[in-house]
Parts: C-alpha cells; sequence; structure tokens
C-alpha cells in the first residue's frame, strides 16, 4: 500500500516539475519574442526618422538653392548641376534652372498658352529639349490641377501619355516640365489660323493616314489609363488640344490636371464637380456629374468627328444647325452615301471611303448619348488599328511647304 502511494507521489512531483519546466519555457521565449519585436520596431521608427528628414530636406532644397546666387556656396556649380532631387524619375527643378532653361521665358520661346499659364520651349543643361508651362493662375483650383498632374504622372507611363520631365514648386512658382512634342497641338494642324506654318492659307495638311495614326495614338492612350491602370483614371479633359504630336507626327495624351481615379465597380461611377471643355463632355456627366470612363469615351469621339470633319466642336457661327458638331454629325455617320457628306474639305478626297466609313460609324459608338452603349477604349484601339497604314516619312508632314494643295478628288471606294 505505502509503496503504491510513495510511487504516486513521485509520479505527482514528476508532473509538477514538468509543468514548471514547460511554464519556465513559455516565459523565457515570451520574453526572447518580445525583446525581438523592440528591437525590429525600434530599428523600422529609425528607418523612417531618416527617411522623412531626408525628404524633408529635398523640399528645401529647391528655394535655399533659388534664392543663392551664381556659384554662391549650395553647390550647385552656378546652376550648371541640373537636378536637385529624383522622385521616381522626375526631377525636381528651381525656378533659376527653368529660367536659364528657357532664355528668361523670353517671348520668342513661348510655344503657347492655355488656362493654366504660358507654354516655354526649353533646353536642359545635358540638351534635353523640353516644354515648361508656368502657372499663372493663382488660387486653389490651380494649385489642385498641379498637383494631379505631378502625383498622376510621376506613377504613369506609356509611350501614348506626354512625359513629365519635372516640376518646380520654388519661391511661389509653379512650373512642369515637358518632354518636347515638336509639332505641338492637335487642334494647330486641323484649324491652322494665319500665322500659323501653313502654306494653304488657314486649311489643314493633315492627311488621312497621318490623321488615323494620331486616332490610334491617341486611343491607347486612354485605353491605357481605362483599361490598363487600377483603379481606372478618367482623363475629364480629353480633347484635340491636349493631343500632342512628336516630329513624326505621333501622338500623346497630356494634361491630367483634372483626372480622376473612376470607380472599380463594373458599371461604377464617381460624382464629381463638372468640369472639362464645352463640346466635349459627355451628357450624362454635364446633367448629373456622374463620371465614368465612357466620358472619356465620348470626348474621344468628339475628337474622331473633328479629324473626319474638320470642325470644331462648337462654333455657333456656322449655319444654323450646324453649330454643335455632334448634332450636326449623329445623322451622317451611319449612312454610308451620306459620309461623304461631312468629310473635311480640305482632305480634299484623298481617302479610302469604305475606312472614312468604318471611323464614322466608330465615332457614332462613342458620341452616342447613352453611356452604357458606347464601346471600351480597347474596342476603339482594336477597330482603328486595321486603318492604320505605313506612313512613308515624306507623306506625314501637315505644314510642310514643299506639300502643296492638290485640287478636290473624288475619294474611292474600295
Ligand atoms: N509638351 C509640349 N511640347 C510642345 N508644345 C506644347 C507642349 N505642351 C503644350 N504645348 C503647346 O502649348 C499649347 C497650349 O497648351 P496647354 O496645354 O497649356 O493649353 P490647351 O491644352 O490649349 O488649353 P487648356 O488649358 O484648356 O488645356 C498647346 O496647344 C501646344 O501648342
Ligand atoms: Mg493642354
Amino acid at each position: 500500500m505505502g509503496e503504491m502511494e510513495d510511487g504516486y507521489k513521485r509520479e505527482e512531483s514528476v508532473a509538477l516539475l514538468v509543468i514548471v519546466v514547460l511554464a519556465t519555457l513559455s516565459l523565457a521565449s515570451l520574453f526572447v519574442a518580445f525583446s525581438y519585436y523592440c528591437y525590429i520596431s525600434n530599428k523600422v521608427s529609425k528607418h523612417l526618422k531618416s527617411l522623412k528628414g531626408r525628404n524633408e530636406e529635398k523640399e528645401k532644397a529647391a528655394p535655399l538653392r533659388s534664392g543663392s546666387g551664381r556659384g554662391s556656396g549650395s553647390g550647385d556649380g552656378g546652376g550648371d548641376v541640373p537636378i536637385l532631387a529624383i522622385d521616381s524619375g522626375v526631377q525636381v527643378f528651381s525656378y533659376k534652372q527653368l529660367h536659364s532653361a528657357t532664355g528668361s521665358f523670353g517671348k520668342g520661346n513661348v510655344v503657347g498658352h492655355g488656362s493654366f499659364g504660358a507654354v516655354y520651349r526649353g533646353v536642359l543643361p545635358d540638351g534635353r529639349k523640353v516644354a515648361v508651362k508656368l502657372m499663372d493662375r493663382p488660387g486653389k483650383q490651380g494649385e489642385e490641377e498641379f498637383n494631379t498632374e505631378v502625383e498622376l504622372l510621376t506613377r504613369l507611363h506609356s509611350p501614348h501619355l506626354l512625359t513629365l520631365v519635372g516640376h518646380c514648386s520654388d519661391s511661389g512658382h509653379r512650373l512642369l516640365v515637358y518632354e518636347f512634342m515638336a509639332n505641338g497641338g492637335l487642334q494647330e494642324h486641323l484649324y491652322p489660323t494665319k500665322g500659323y506654318a501653313c502654306s494653304c492659307g488657314g486649311i489643314s495638311k493633315l492627311q488621312w493616314d497621318t490623321r488615323m495614326q494620331i486616332a490610334l495614338d491617341a486611343s491607347k492612350g486612354l485605353e491605357y489609363l481605362h483599361e490598363h491602370v487600377s483603379p481606372p483614371v478618367i482623363h475629364r479633359d480629353f480633347k484635340s488640344s491636349n493631343i500632342l504630336l512628336d516630329d513624326n507626327f505621333h501622338a500623346k495624351v497630356s494634361d491630367f490636371g483634372l483626372a480622376k481615379f473612376g470607380s472599380d465597380k463594373a458599371g461604377g461611377h464617381v460624382s464629381t464637380r463638372i468640369l472639362g471643355t464645352q463640346g466635349y463632355v459627355a451628357p450624362e456627366y454635364a446633367l448629373s456629374g456622374h463620371l465614368t470612363t465612357k466620358s472619356d469615351v465620348y470626348s474621344y469621339g468628339v475628337v474622331l468627328l473633328e479629324l473626319l470633319t474638320g470642325r470644331v466642336p462648337v462654333d455657333m457661327n456656322r449655319p444654323s444647325g450646324e453649330g454643335i458638331l455632334v448634332a450636326w454629325a449623329l445623322p451622317y455617320l451611319n449612312v454610308r452615301e451620306k459620309v461623304i457628306e461631312i468629310m473635311d474639305p480640305a482632305l480634299e478626297g484623298q481617302y479610302s471611303m469604305k475606312d472614312a466609313v468604318q471611323v464614322a460609324a466608330i465615332a457614332a459608338m462613342c458620341v452616342q448619348p447613352e453611356a452604357d452603349y458606347r464601346p471600351l477604349m480597347a474596342d476603339v484601339v482594336q477597330s482603328l488599328a486595321p486603318l492604320v497604314k505605313n506612313r512613308s516619312s515624306k507623306k506625314i508632314s501637315s505644314s510642310s511647304t514643299s506639300q502643296s494643295c492638290k485640287p478636290a478628288t473624288k475619294p474611292e471606294y474600295d
């Protein structure tokens, strides 16, 4: 009996010992885990602090340097070193650097003027040609557009979107620096005014194949924004003056100051203030402020109509019933025999009627009042791609004086 009791007692004390050992081990591992956690979080917060410090230094760098004179102790060698800081490939410039890149913002270097301010031609010390936009619009809206443009173009990259080279927020100045597009805005070529380099005295010399290439490039720009980015980006100010042309008349979409992130849900919309340019704004957005990627598709359709007809979206000086381009053109677009009646006379019949009918049908789908029935930009890209022919470098010119105005001929039907 006594032996059995002793046996039980021994087992009991062994169990107790095991419990104590296990508890000690658990406590020890808890302690080790806690110490490790403290060590890591300390390391992370130190790293974050040093990053924040560096960013603050970067932001302070521009105004400090711009205030200093040529070669004065700031280390910029009197403006010879162009880059103050690099932010995901987008450079931060000082006002002084852009002042010298644009010949002191000389009048001779002005290449255009928009609602943001004047646009200047410039050359960076490394030889790169740039366009510099100098904001002359004080107030919250201008500030918002500047920030949106910088934030979006720092992240979005496509061969069909204009590249932002850098920006400057220095001593109250706001400037945007872009790659230089040698042939400027599409509208200048569609509607050349007196004084603009066109040998035909105000008649567009943009040939059909070039127009189709521009339409395709621009559609790819919007396709990227709508379908390759998540959440999708709605441009909100797509128009012919925001399609810029390089020296080979390839097009890039520009000006993202009004852009908005769209809804990720299929058929979803975002509600927002109604902004944009008259003649390009989709009816449902104009009426309700409901914005979707299909609002851009509508604006794209208006640009296609400009390319077909050579007419600006709104001109109340045109004969009665012709003032609003969409309203005037819509009844012609889906009638094969009628398309010829709205074609730009400046094309002088130099296009395939079959292709023109197809483009008119695409434009009709894009500008239809019911947003849901408008195509996706990917569908537009697919439909336009076969219509774009390889252009020889001689044929692409729109403003070269070597190209004479041919007498009007009838387009070929094939
Ligand atoms: N990157 C660039 N390269 C060459 N020229 C440019 C460039 N950006 C703009 N321009 C020229 O400056 C003009 C004005 O452009 P800007 O974007 O400021 O105004 P807009 O598009 O005409 O009007 P809005 O302010 O309503 O958008 C363009 O039509 C074009 O000729
Ligand atoms: Mg513009």
